[in-house]
């Protein structure tokens, strides 16, 4: 075997980098549009989905109970500190391609190529997640309508499902989970781009959406659902202390997009100043909102009873307010599927990224004669995504984002301290405070919630892992543009 190049190690220098940002194809039509309140909305518009509607009944059945509400905060803290992190690099280094980009410029192209293959677990797998909750959520309007699916044909075989009726079943696929991967990667194959002005739209009635419901749902809570605010533990991880800061690992998916905002950091009219606005205040909306949300959702609906594909469902039911809880779900469909749009976005745009620099190969960065979108990219991940959403149960889907976004900070955070040795004197529009103790916290905060995922998931993190270096080893090494 010929020897492989030495691009192991070697990082993508910046001012190349800085000239790509320049470059040409899909770049071209990128346009400095979008303002601090734009990118507070794309952050708000990628943050609120599945997690906050489908997982905060999952995590506090399994984990903390109404102390979900303190799992919130403590996640919010690990997100804020990495989203300090993801700033700084955005304002240093504005083009699209984000965590992968960063670390190709600090850390080396086989540490850019793992974040880079590890993203897939965030933005792929977090499309999947969000599939599953959008399914749960179509079967329970059709449920209002007095419409069933058949419950083989909506269910993971290895999930059992409760019903809305209260039926529990086991399925065989999760045809309306499929259905809307489908839909979205045909959406974005013919190029239908969200505008700053649709997803301000679908932003506004998610907020909407989630502050009624905290305004409505606030009369119906019943104080002993509340009492005891932490259960107590029954070993493990379950209830308790232990069960908190196990809540806060699952319910992190929740906050997972904040860093979306990072890839229009090409489009932001001032990203020097608008990239932190944009980051940490979509954080910051988002963090209150759920805390209020998590308070009520536990305290109209007993913990005890939130093991459903969507229990946002079961409470707004439970109010008996029969039209605000139709619209209500109309609306959660509406947000479910921009996140899933922004995110099978955002992972073709590292797809692209990476396969124009070789590493990958030429096809995912082909792009579509007409429509001019990386179409075979696009065809490749639904067919991926969609396995997973058809076949697999919502916990393990979430649960792998949240490992795989989870160990993207953690990389990003290390970047920022290795940057700041390697080139100290580059222009940092925005500063991360307090280096090197504020990305060593992050790294801490975030590689801590990573542990609180459970063997499971780092072993499923290690597989995925494994299988992106044998690739690199095998296919990157020798193709890489680097090395050219
Ligand atoms: N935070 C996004 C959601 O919960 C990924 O759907």
């Amino acid at each position: 075997m010929a020897a492989a190049p030495s691009t192991v190690f070697a990082t993508k220098p910046l001012e190349r980098l800085l000239h790509e940002a320049e470059g040409v194809g899909e770049k071209t039509t990128l346009k400095r549009t979008l303002s601090a309140a734009n990118l507070v909305a794309l952050g708000i518009g990628a943050i609120i989905g599945a997690g906050i509607f489908t997982l905060t009944g999952h995590a506090a059945n399994a984990y903390a109970g109404p102390a979900i509400v303190y799992s919130f905060l403590f996640s919010a803290f690990g997100c804020a500190l990495a989203g300090f992190c993801y700033s700084e690099f955005a304002t240093m280094i504005p083009i699209a391609g984000s965590a992968y980009t960063y670390a190709y410029a600090t850390m080396g192209e086989l540490l850019a190529w793992i974040i880079g293959w590890d993203l897939v677990l965030e933005y792929a797998l977090g499309a999947a997640t969000v599939a599953i909750g959008w399914s749960g959520t179509l079967v329970s309007i059709l449920h209002s309508l007095g419409i069933n699916l058949p419950p083989a044909l909506i269910a993971s075989p290895w999930h059992p499902a409760k019903l809305p009726s209260g039926e529990v079943i086991h399925g065989i696929i999760n045809l309306p989970a499929l259905l809307i991967v489908v839909l979205i990667s045909l959406l974005l194959i013919v190029g239908i781009e969200e505008s700053a002005k649709v997803n301000s739209i679908v932003v506004a009635i998610k907020v909407a959406v989630v502050v009624i419901f905290i305004a409505v749902g606030w009369s119906f809570i019943d104080p002993s659902n509340h009492t005891p605010f932490i259960p107590a533990n029954q070993g493990g991880d379950k209830f308790g202390w232990p069960g908190i800061f196990r809540g806060a690992s699952a319910i992190f998916f929740a906050y997972i997009g904040f860093d979306a905002v990072s890839t229009a950091a090409q489009e932001a009219k001032n990203p020097k100043r608008d990239m932190p606005i944009g980051i940490i205040g979509s954080l910051l909306v988002c963090t209150l909102l759920f805390i209020g949300f998590a308070w009520v959702l536990t305290g109209v609906v007993n913990y005890t009873e939130l093991n459903v594909s969507s229990p946002v469902a079961l409470a707004v039911d439970r109010m008996k307010i029969g039209w605000l809880g139709f619209l209500m779900k109309l609306a959660v469909l509406a947000g479910l599927t921009s996140v899933m749009l922004v995110m099978l976005l955002g992972q073709s745009r590292v797809f692209f990224s990476m396969s124009r620099d070789g590493l990958l190969m030429p096809m995912f960065s082909q792009l579509h004669p007409r429509f001019r979108t990386p179409y075979l990219s696009n065809i490749v991940l639904m067919i991926f995504v969609g396995i997973f959403a058809s076949f697999f149960p919502i916990d393990v889907v979430g649960e792998m984002t949240n490992i795989g976004t989870l160990f993207a900070f953690v990389l990003v955070s290390i970047g920022i301290i290795i940057m700041r040795r390697t080139q100290p004197d580059l222009p940092r529009p925005f500063r991360t405070p307090l280096v090197p103790f504020l990305p060593i916290a992050s790294v801490l905060v975030n590689f801590w919630l990573m542990t609180n995922l459970g063997l499971e998931n780092w072993l499923r993190l290690l597989g995925w892992l494994g299988i992106g270096l044998a690739i690199y080893l095998t296919y990157g090494r020798y193709h890489s543009r680097l090395a050219k």
